[in-house]
């Protein structure tokens, strides 16, 4: 089944925790965290101290996707807040091989988040032995809200060719204007793991797990 990511970034964060109550017991389903620095994106969200209280909310899945600078300065910061999932950005990094090694030294899973003009070439073969999800970005990163930008499928459909030419597992990850509208064709490209914020959490009915399973495919 799709997994599902409700990025808290569009949730009302003076409730952060009856927020994220609303998805207890939904199946395939994780909690997409939005770190921002103001430096790699012009905008600030939360750090360290809100994430280390996130866990005692929700037995979901924690989905890091680090926007900043420099991420390697962080892992440190966040290996004792239980994340399952430590996406940071190709654009961000110089040694991409030997960060990935760090982060799985504490962390199960991680990732690797492409901008919107960031081709998938720039990731080596090998790698993908190594790293267990590929976030392409289909809004450039910074805010909720923004609409989809139709060139980035063409990313998705070759990473899913390239999945199966290197017989390998990894999450295709969507992040940005994904909704209803586009959630089909999104799983039909290759996607495994969808992102969604306005979508889930600004919806007129209220109901996020309605919402959830509107994009399940
Ligand atoms: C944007 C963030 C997204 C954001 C998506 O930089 O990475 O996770 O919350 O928001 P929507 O789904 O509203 O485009
Ligand atoms: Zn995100």
């Amino acid at each position: 089944m799709t997994i599902i990511a409700p990025s808290i970034l569009s949730a009302d964060f003076m409730n952060l925790g009856s927020e994220l109550k609303k998805f207890d017991g939904a199946k395939d389903l994780w909690i997409h965290l939005d770190i921002m620095d103001g430096h790699f994106v012009p905008n600030l969200t939360f750090g360290q101290t809100v994430l280390k209280n996130i866990s005692k909310y929700t037995n979901h899945k924690l989905d890091a996707h680090f926007m900043v600078n420099n991420p390697q300065d962080y892992l440190n910061w966040f290996q004792g807040v239980g994340l399952h999932n430590f996406t940071f950005h190709w654009e961000a990094v110089t040694h991409h091989d030997s960060f990935v090694k760090e982060i799985k030294k504490s962390i199960p899973s991680v990732g690797v988040s492409l901008n919107p003009s960031t081709p998938i070439e720039v990731i080596p073969e090998y790698l993908f032995q190594e790293i267990d999800l590929v976030l392409i970005m289909s809004v450039n990163p910074g805010f909720g809200g923004q609409s989809f930008i139709e060139g980035t499928r063409d990313k998705i459909k070759k990473l899913k060719e390239l999945k199966q030419r290197l017989n390998t597992e990894f999450e295709i990850q969507v992040d940005g204007g994904v909704s209803d509208k586009n959630a089909k064709d999104l799983i039909q490209d290759g996607a495994t793991n969808l992102v969604a914020g306005s979508f889930v959490f600004k919806a007129e009915n209220g109901n996020y797990l309605d919402q959830v399973e509107k994009l399940r495919g």
